[in-house]
């Protein structure tokens, strides 16, 4: 018996079983003190600026700039140059090669990108991993594959990019939305400033890097940082052509107030409070998973999370209790460790947020279930959490909680749940859950939602377009719908 064997044979059965801790290597992210303003490919040395933090230990990680107007016009002053001395007129099929480039060199360097999200952004290692990564590059390759053939996806119709894009993005998917704004642009041969949220400017600076890497002309993307202000400048800029916003609905509301009547060209994807309905055919442990993973992915601070779930009467009992018992298993805490299921909440903002609105959920009269765990005590954090006993008038059904916070309702018939379903002020997304395949059709063709998911949830496709109706915003994302806004077309 060798000296580890007889420890084993020794070691007392664990009275709990548990994962041991898996933490991700931090190290092969290294972090500059201090980062500017990405500008015409330099780095600009920023006249303010303020702390990054990571949101599940409140460590400092770097210093960024808070753009000021003049460092905003800068930036699109950059940008206009490029769009017009080059980048607007060089050959698609070139424009595609910078854009490959730039999906290798996120491949390659993808477990960099990931940890990087996962300490400046608080999602969990396994997502960053699994989930924004590949999903930003597949973004590059697919526009990479469209920007030499703009003239075969909208035949007879001379397409022309618009000039310089201002892009405006939230903190819940840094990269990825990213990857959905900066892609599209440059394969409609526009140039680009995009700001990343305040709370997650991290990802966006080291793209930066990647851009370096790939030879993009300088000025074809500029990156400044700050917070709402510096999105203000950037929205009310002369020199940009079009805006494309991510975020809620409240600024959305405002952008669109601003631009009203100046031709500029505009899209806005925003908020959403999504029904995930379950019929009582369907395969009910399944639907559990689609549950789980429609709100507590990304700790529910995911615009399209089914954060309102519809279970058909005769489920009711079944179903919570099966969702209670898998609650119970979620791993939540440290966003680096690769068992982690749920991360930090990205910000104290966001977490003062989360915590009014389930106070005022249980002061309405729901009943609140949240699985026993220890959360920890640095960092901002908040368990799991099912509310049941919800009408639909309560605000915990209405407004969009954006965290890991689960309402349910019930209904008996389609039309009930059609009902319900659209009884909100948004559109963004939906989730049938039926082994019928007739039902499911007849829910999507009634459901007014910009995605409707059919026995999965949260599932995305650079290929596929994504937006919503009412509130949610309007425009899409993705597909040969996702160059539209960066286009011309006469
Ligand atoms: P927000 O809409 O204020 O922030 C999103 C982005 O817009 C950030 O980059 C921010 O700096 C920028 N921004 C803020 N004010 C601006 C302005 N006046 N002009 C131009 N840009 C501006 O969202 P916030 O405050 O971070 O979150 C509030 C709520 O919004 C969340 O609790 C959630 O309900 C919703 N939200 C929805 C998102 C979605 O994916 N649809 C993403 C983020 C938030
Ligand atoms: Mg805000």
């Amino acid at each position: 018996m060798t000296e580890l064997e007889r420890k084993q044979d020794r070691a007392p059965v664990p009275s709990e079983w548990t994962y041991a801790s898996a933490p991700e290597a931090r190290d092969i992210v290294t972090l500059q003190e201090r980062y500017g303003h990405y500008v015409g490919g330099e780095w600009l040395e920023p006249r303010e600026t303020y702390t990054t933090i990571s949101p599940a230990t409140e460590e400092p990680l770097a210093e960024v700039g808070q753009a000021t107007p003049e460092e905003v016009q800068a930036a699109v002053a950059a940008a206009r140059e490029a769009f017009s001395n080059g980048w607007s007129d060089i050959a698609p099929s070139e424009r595609a090669k910078y854009l490959f480039r730039i999906a290798r060199i996120l491949q390659e360097r993808s477990r960099e990108f990931a940890v990087l999200e996962s300490l400046n952004g608080g999602k969990p290692i396994k997502e960053s991993r699994d989930v924004d990564l590949p999903l930003s590059a597949a973004h590059f390759f697919y526009y990479a594959g469209w920007a030499d053939k703009l003239e075969y996806a909208f035949p007879n119709q001379r397409p022309r990019p618009v000039g310089v894009a201002g892009q405006i993005i939230p903190w819940n998917f840094p990269l990825l939305m990213l990857a959905w704004k900066i892609a599209p642009a440059l394969a409609a041969g526009n140039t680009v400033v995009l700001k990343p949220a305040e709370t997650t400017p991290l990802s966006a600076l080291l793209f930066c890097d990647v851009l370096r890497q790939a030879e993009l002309p300088p000025g074809v993307v500029n990156i400044v940082t700050g917070d709402g202000r510096t999105g203000a400048e950037i929205v009310k800029s002369e020199g940009v052509d079009k805006v494309a916003f991510t975020g809620s609905t409240e600024v959305g509301k405002a952008i669109q107030r601003e631009l009203a009547g100046t031709g500029k060209k505009l899209t806005l994807e925003l908020g959403g409070k999504a029904a995930n309905i379950i019929f009582d055919d369907a395969a009910l442990d399944q639907a559990v998973e689609g549950i789980i993973n429609g709100i507590y992915f990304n700790q529910g601070h995911v615009c399209c999370a089914g954060s309102r779930l519809l279970v058909q009467e005769s489920i009711y009992e079944p179903v919570v209790e099966k969702l209670k018992r898998r609650l119970t298993t979620l791993r939540v805490g440290d966003p680096l460790d690769k068992n982690t299921d749920v991360g930090a909440i990205n910000s104290k903002q966001q977490l003062d947020k989360i915590q009014e609105l389930v106070a005022s959920g249980a002061e309405e009269g729901a009943e609140i279930y949240q699985p026993p765990c220890r959360l920890p005590e640095k960092g901002y954090w908040f368990a799991p959490t099912v509310f049941t006993n919800v009408a639909q008038s309560y605000r915990i059904a209405q407004e969009e909680i954006f965290g890991p916070v689960l309402s349910i309702l019930t209904f008996r018939t389609p039309e009930e749940a059609v009902e319900k379903a659209n009884n909100t002020p948004y559109g963004l997304s939906a989730g049938v859950w039926t082994e019928k395949g007739s039902r499911i059709l007849w829910m999507a063709e009634r459901l007014r939602a910009g995605v409707v998911w059919a026995n999965t949830y949260n599932r995305f496709d650079p290929s596929s377009p994504f937006g919503g109706y009412k509130e949610s915003g309007f425009g899409r994302e993705g597909g040969r719908h996702g160059l539209e806004p960066y286009l011309e077309l006469t």
